[in-house]
């Protein structure tokens, strides 16, 4: 990633954070856009030269062009941008409002649209550029009570291939779908419940790895869907879920 300018959305905590370390050790200049600016700024300046934390809400296109039109004037050029932002909330579609449904949508999809929109044609004024968008293994399977959230990452596979097929040869783009990862995300959802431990138990448990996953895990496969090592791959979506899903009944063991 030598010289290469990364945009991690996202990236003051959880997995977005890992991938701004392991973007910023492989040597390239990362932006983070957050709207989390405290941790965010404490991660930049953790980091130093080479890292920048830009004030962002993703689902907001000014804001969004500000930010790009930042990243432009500090680093000069995007190479990769990864679409990690995201928020979650608990309702069926009877309990949502109207306001939480736009919340949610806003910025698990509303938001890789604008970010896309603005850093893509600033990847094709040096004709390559890689968009990784972090969905979730909900694109395929769901729980109780998460409509919203499991409808913007359904759709984000959607958004992946549009962006694959629009500018192929020049832009690849690539989907991730996460299992349950340890992160404050994690721990906030978790926090819901009056037994906090049992439900992390419960996480590790549904797992066929027998636990949950990290965000360094994460991050790493999404290092390698960037790098030119995986030139061939565009359009596609990756589970990294521990095999979560993938079990059905009627086991014949004792
Ligand atoms: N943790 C999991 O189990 C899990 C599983 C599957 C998918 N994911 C997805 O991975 C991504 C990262 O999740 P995480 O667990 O690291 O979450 P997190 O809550 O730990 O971190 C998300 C980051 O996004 C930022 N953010 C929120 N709204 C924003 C906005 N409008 N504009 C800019 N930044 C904003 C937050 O401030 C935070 O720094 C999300 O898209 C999430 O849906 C997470």
């Amino acid at each position: 990633m030598n010289n290469k300018t990364v945009i991690v959305t996202g990236g003051s905590k959880g997995i977005g954070e890992s991938c701004v370390r392991l973007f910023h050790e492989h040597d390239a200049n990362v932006a983070i856009f957050d709207v989390d600016s405290e941790a965010g700024k404490k991660l930049s300046d953790d980091l130093g030269e080479r890292c920048v934390f830009i004030q962002c809400d993703v689902a907001d296109g000014a804001s969004v062009r500000h930010a790009i039109a930042a990243v432009i004037g500090h680093f000069g050029s995007i190479d990769v941008l990864i679409n990690n932002a995201g928020i979650v909330s608990y309702a069926s579609v009877t309990e949502s409002t109207e306001e939480d449904w736009d919340n949610t949508i806003g910025v698990n999809l509303k938001g890789p649209f604008l970010c896309s929109k603005y850093a893509v044609p600033v990847m094709l004024q040096t004709g390559k550029g890689v968009v990784i968008n972090v969905s979730s293994v909900q694109a395929y399977i769901t729980q109780e009570r998460v409509a919203a959230y499991t409808t913007s990452k359904t759709a984000l596979l959607g958004l992946t291939r549009s962006i694959a097929v629009d500018y192929a040869p020049n832009i690849r783009c690539v989907a991730v779908c996460p299992g349950t990862i340890d992160t404050p995300m994690l721990h906030e959802a978790i926090k819901l419940s009056s037994d906090p431990r049992t439900v992390l138990k419960e996480c590790d448990d549904m797992h066929l790895t027998g636990k949950i996953g990290r965000s360094d895990d994460v991050a790493e496969l999404i290092y390698y869907l960037a790098s030119d090592k995986a030139s061939f791959i565009t359009g596609q979506a990756f589970r990294i879920d521990g095999g979560l899903g993938i079990v059905i009944g009627g086991s014949q063991r004792d």
